[in-house]
């Protein structure tokens, strides 16, 4: 089952996640001495961050990944990295940051970051964001990519540019041990009923998610 958590504006929906998200990293370090987190993209996720960034814990055991890049060149300014840069990776060292090789092309870096995450039994945090059609990461309803069953894909046609793009799969996210998704907006308010009524869309098909929504976005359903 889906957890929601809503909250009468974005503000204090992005510091919430922030503080579970926080939280989670502590737990996962204090079990297992190290913490791997996958990010999001899009322009959602950017105030969560930046209230992340500010928090007081053991960077050094936290390991940075992407859900997904878009096949942008280098310090394209739209690319995904480029934004987790601004809003918190420069905090961070940057051995612990593995960005996705997304200039090469999408099976080139798909093939690139399948090698990156082998070693990633599963994610102990994969934060999410969400399109208002109901696709995360790069992965978007009928587009082939969704049946690919390998780690990390390469997609092509999305309708959300650009085009090519690399993902963490299905079969990735839904192994995570936690996923924390932030929505906001009455833009995103349809969907967000959609899925709290059960309809297959790719953000509904990971296994349970903890939803940390504002009024707006919830505002269409019985949360
Ligand atoms: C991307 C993101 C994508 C994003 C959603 C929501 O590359 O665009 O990874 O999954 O999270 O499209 O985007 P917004 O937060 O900008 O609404």
């Amino acid at each position: 089952m889906h957890q929601w958590f809503v909250y009468d504006d974005f503000d204090q929906a992005s510091r919430s996640a922030a503080d579970f998200i926080a939280d989670k990293i502590e737990a996962a370090i204090r079990l297992r001495g190290v913490c791997h987190v996958a990010l999001p993209g899009g322009n959602t996720p950017a105030k969560c961050l930046a209230y992340l960034a500010k928090k007081n814990l053991i960077w050094e055991k936290v390991h940075w990944y992407l859900g997904d890049e878009r096949c942008y060149p280098k310090e394209h300014a739209d690319r995904n990295d480029v934004m987790l840069e601004l809003n918190l990776w420069s905090r961070m060292s940057k051995t612990n940051i593995h960005t996705i090789t997304a200039e090469r092309g999408a099976e080139a870096a798909a093939e690139d970051y399948r090698k990156v995450i082998v070693t990633v039994e599963h994610f102990d945090l994969i934060f999410l964001g969400m399109g208002e059609d109901g696709h995360t990461a790069s992965l978007f309803p009928g587009n082939d990519a969704l049946l690919d069953e390998r780690s990390v894909i390469p997609v092509y046609n999305a309708p959300k540019l650009p085009a090519e793009r690399v993902s963490l799969s299905l079969a990735t996210i839904s192994k995570a041990r936690c996923r924390v998704v932030l929505a906001s907006g009455i833009e995103k308010s349809a969907v967000i009923a959609q899925i709290t009524l059960g309809e297959a869309l790719p953000i509904n098909c990971l296994g349970d998610c903890h939803w940390f929504v504002d009024a707006d976005a919830a505002s269409s359903s019985e949360l």
